[in-house]
């Protein structure tokens, strides 16, 4: 396992990336799961509780999340997610990004969603997810589209993050 750089909002080449589709995997893999330790632990060494692939730089349909509380690790892996439905309800969330570090703001979204993805071994699951869990995994889609939590913000408010990290990148 190794961790890999995070990519970040403050420049260019980084921001282009990120703006990617990333593309569907044809199935779960060695060279994969690889890719998935390697998220998982950029993700705990940051630390954050979720991460795409592309913000590493690698864009393709993968998702790493822990979601777990205390000492516990819970990792979870989502290949090619898709989402089958949302509620009408919705929920609103103080997000953050490890992409856009240290700025937090009010995002917005669908309560619950119901999910279909490949998990570690391949396996096809569906399930519901509400809650923080919800949070997560649409924040977390959205990054597969090229869509960052600030795309969901006013421009003026997306320019404040940037402006941000910019700072914070730079006493790093
Ligand atoms: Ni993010």
């Amino acid at each position: 396992m190794a961790i890999r750089r995070i990519l970040t909002v403050d420049n260019a080449a980084d921001t282009a990336v990120l703006k990617q589709v990333s593309t569907p995997v044809e199935g779960v893999d060695d060279e994969l799961r690889a890719l998935m330790d390697d998220m998982l632990e950029t993700m705990y060494a940051a630390p954050g509780i979720g991460l795409a692939a592309v913000q590493i730089g690698v864009p393709k349909r993968v998702i790493v999340m822990d979601l777990g509380s205390g000492e516990e690790k819970a990792p979870r892996y989502f290949v090619n997610p898709e989402i089958l439905t949302t509620s009408e309800d919705t929920l609103p969330y103080e997000e953050g990004c490890l992409s856009i570090p240290e700025y937090y703001d009010e995002v917005e979204r669908p309560a619950k969603v119901t999910l279909r993805y490949l998990n570690y071994h391949g396996e096809q699951i569906e399930e519901e997810a509400e809650g923080l869990f919800a949070v997560c995994i649409q924040h977390e889609m959205d990054h597969l589209e090229g869509v960052l939590f600030i795309d969901h913000l006013s421009r003026l408010r997306r320019d404040r993050a940037i402006t941000k990290v910019k700072k914070v990148m730079r006493a790093a």
